[in-house]
């Protein structure tokens, strides 16, 4: 018996019901589930039936609650068949892989290489009416080494009663002494029906049709090749709307503390696909880190750590002194119906509220995760103290984001992704609220948009299961020596109020069905290569006071073409006016760079062949150019410019892309620079 939208509807209802319960009552109370008695169209009650798991031949199991059929193969654990509303399979029946788990690792020296983290034992977790969750695990000796991961594995899926979807999450474990190995990458992937899933939605204004596998194929002559594999020039797509556009599934990333929901639609079946991730906890590097969602194929991932828009100064090696857990996951797979594209996203995203608001879940049985009442939490209120800046305007408009993550240096998070973190934003007057944080210790880190730097307060916070800690005010001083002199940009870790070009007519692609919003004009193939276009021989020009940031302050620093596939180095010009300059004491260049990738960085002041006073060194491997992120990591550099090279007059700053290379997406993006006068002056 199949149940469609009236179950989806009624549904719907319930869990308003209980959504609205759940405010009424204290925050801590959880809100209970929707396994109760269903209401159809015309108002008559039944009850939605048990879950029941089969298993099917040697190596099946099927997991059945009358809305989905998930079927399994045992004892790997991929999802190979999801049953519902009308599909036979919802996935990709053509191919094998079409719902997994996999990681990418290596030993040093070595290739990387994907474990799909294939189960070796099969396990009844727990089994009621109400709720099945099982276990599909393996466990890791040494004479596997080289080929798997040198992982415990514990893979767990959840289906209950009364709600279309599963969870799904997995317990990781190295033990002690086993083999230093670099993880790249751990994620979620589901392949769905070809033909039948067109529309992809992952956020408001972010759905479109998209194109077909088969329009990349640049050997059939349907695609183009652009400047890396991942981007292809739809030439002959099949879609003929789509023709000209560029089909790149980078374009399509999304910062996590967004990416809460995405997936695709039938618009045929009028059924929706969705990938709800409830929590960032068990996500690395924070909560603007940026990454994969949904794309051709059609495609659906949940990435849970990736070196994306990162690069290896993420962390990725874990060695044989260090033992290591983490829970990956639950996220939450969801199945709806409805007649519209706009009923199926409208109802995606509200059942992903839902989600959010039952976090921490109450029904999941490892023990590695911890239960709500096992969770504590933390509070304090943030002040920022800067000596030379007047509260501005918009000070605390965008609030202060506060989060738990591994004790470290300041801004350590951004490339941290072994253990947990817990982020939250102040509210304007710098209170905050982390709660639902697992035991265990960490450091307290905060940054605050309009301020540059980071903020880690000085003792690490000890977290113990159902306590509340309160730490009271506590003072961010953002690095500050004198006054300022003049600024470039907002202190925000983007790039995104500079000038973003448009993209070259040929290449322009909707990101939308619609018009596509003009702030996401960043996500645009191309934008790197306008910087020649605009400034074919003469390099860019900022004259403090009188050149607007916005219009005159290209988004990114990258290197001019130079013919015969060649790009040569690029130095911009910061001119600026000094009334009196302070012979004696040092001032202070304030560089921030949102993103970076293979660039040696180079300052020099008024001579253009003089000594430099600064060079990165070759920095940066977050390719956020090349993947139209408008950020990529935060880096901040401090640089002091002795008074001597200064004159009353006119000044000039260089700022040098120190590599011709042969790429054009190399180079940096600055999120803000400032000049400050000389300390205590
Ligand atoms: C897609 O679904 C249709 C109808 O259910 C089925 O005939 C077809 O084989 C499926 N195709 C793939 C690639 O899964
Ligand atoms: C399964 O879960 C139910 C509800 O939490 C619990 O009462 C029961 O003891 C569990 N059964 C097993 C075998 O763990
Ligand atoms: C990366 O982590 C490993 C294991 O914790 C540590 O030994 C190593 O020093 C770290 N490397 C860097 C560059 O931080
Ligand atoms: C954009 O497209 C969506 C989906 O087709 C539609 O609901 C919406 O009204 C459109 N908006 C505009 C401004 O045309
Ligand atoms: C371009 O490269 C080709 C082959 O390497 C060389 O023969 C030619 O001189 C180069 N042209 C210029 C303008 O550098
Ligand atoms: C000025 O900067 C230089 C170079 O960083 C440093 O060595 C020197 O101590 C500074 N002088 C003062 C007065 O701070
Ligand atoms: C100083 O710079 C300003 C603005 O670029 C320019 O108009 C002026 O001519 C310069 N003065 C001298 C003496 O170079
Ligand atoms: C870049 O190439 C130009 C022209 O070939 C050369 O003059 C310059 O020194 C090179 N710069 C660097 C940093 O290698």
């Amino acid at each position: 018996m199949e149940y469609g939208a009236p179950v989806m509807k009624a549904v719907r209802v319930m869990t308003k019901l209980f959504v609205l319960i759940f405010l009424l009552q204290s925050v801590h109370s959880r809100s209970s589930r929707v396994k109760l008695n269903i209401v159809d169209e015309r108002g008559q009650k039944f009850a939605s039936p048990p879950v029941t798991l089969k298993k099917v031949g040697p190596n099946q199991v099927v997991v059945d609650n009358g809305i989905i059929q998930v079927t399994f193969s045992c004892p790997r654990g991929l999802i190979t068949g999801i049953k519902y509303n009308g599909f036979n399979n919802i996935l990709n029946d053509q191919i094998e892989n079409r719902g997994y788990w996999d990681v990418v690792w290596y030993e040093l020296g070595h290739q990387p290489e994907t474990d799909l983290l294939v189960g070796t034992k099969f396990d009844i977790v727990n089994q009621t009416s109400e709720h099945v969750e099982i276990s599909f695990s393996r466990t890791w000796s040494v004479s596997q080494r080289g080929s798997v991961a040198p992982l415990n594995v514990d893979k767990r899926y959840i289906i209950r009663r009364g709600v279309s979807g599963v969870y799904m999450y997995a317990v990781l474990e190295r033990l002690k002494g086993w083999p230093d190995v670099l993880m790249d990458q751990t994620r979620i992937v589901f392949k769905l029906n070809t033909t039948k899933f067109d529309v992809m939605a992952i956020s408001d204004d972010r759905q479109k049709i998209m194109p077909f596998e088969a329009d990349r194929n640049i050997r059939s002559g349907r695609a183009s090749k652009l400047a890396y594999k991942e981007a292809v020039h739809l030439k002959n797509p099949q879609n003929h709307m789509l023709k000209g556009q560029v089909d790149d599934k980078y374009m399509y990333s999304m910062e996590d503390k967004d990416n809460k929901v995405h997936g695709w639609i039938s618009s045929d079946q009028g059924v929706g696909f969705w990938m709800i991730t409830p929590s960032n906890e068990f996500r690395g590097c924070g909560p603007v880190k940026q990454d994969l969602t949904s794309h051709l194929g059609p495609t659906t991932l949940s990435m849970f750590t990736s070196v994306h828009y990162v690069g290896k100064d993420m962390n990725t090696s874990y060695t044989s002194k260090e033992p290591w857990k983490k829970v990956f996951g639950p996220v939450f797979v969801y199945l709806n119906s409805a007649s519209s594209r706009n009923l199926l996203w409208t109802d995606a995203k509200r059942q992903m509220v839902s989600e959010v608001q039952s976090w921490p879940y109450d029904f999941v049985k490892s023990v590695d995760y911890p239960l709500y009442h096992q969770r504590g939490t933390i509070k304090g209120q943030l002040f920022v103290k800067d000596r030379y800046n007047k509260i501005k305007a918009n000070l605390f408009e965008e609030y202060a984001f506060v989060g738990l993550a591994l004790p470290g240096e300041a801004g350590s998070w951004q490339t941290e992704n072994k253990g947990y973190q817990f982020w939250t934003r102040a509210d304007k007057t710098g209170m905050f609220t982390i709660a639902n944080v697992r035991p265990g210790t960490y450091s307290l880190y905060a940054w605050v948009p309009g301020f540059i730097g980071d903020y880690k307060y000085e003792r690490d916070i000890t977290i113990t299961p159902g306590k509340e800690i309160n730490i009271g005010p506590i003072v961010y001083e953002p690095p500050r020596n004198g006054q300022t002199l003049w600024e470039i940009g907002e202190p925000d870790r983007t790039a995104a109020e500079f000038y973003i070009p448009e993209p070259d007519p040929a290449l322009f692609t909707k990101l939308s069905f619609n018009h596509s919003n003009p702030q996401d004009r960043f996500r645009q193939y191309g934008l790197w290569d306008r910087y020649s276009a605009l400034y074919p021989r003469n390099d860019l020009v900022f004259i403090a006071g009188l050149s607007d940031y916005k219009k005159d302050w290209f988004y990114a620093h990258v290197n001019r073409k130079a013919g015969n596939g060649t790009y040569e180095a690029t130095t911009w010009q910061i001119k600026f006016n000094l009334k009196a300059v302070t012979q004696t004491g040092n001032y202070t260049l304030r560089i921030a760079l949102a993103a970076a990738t293979t660039v040696n960085l180079m300052v020099q002041v008024n001579e253009a062949d003089s000594k430099p006073i600064f060079m990165s060194g070759l920095i940066g491997r977050d390719n956020a150019i090349a993947r139209h992120g408008i950020h990529g990591l935060y880096k901040l550099y401090n640089i002091d410019v002795n008074g001597k090279l200064l004159r009353v007059g006119n000044n000039t700053i260089f700022l040098t892309h120190g590599r011709n290379t042969t790429d054009s997406f190399s180079g940096v993006m600055y999120d803000y620079l400032r000049l400050e006068g000389p300390s205590g002056v």
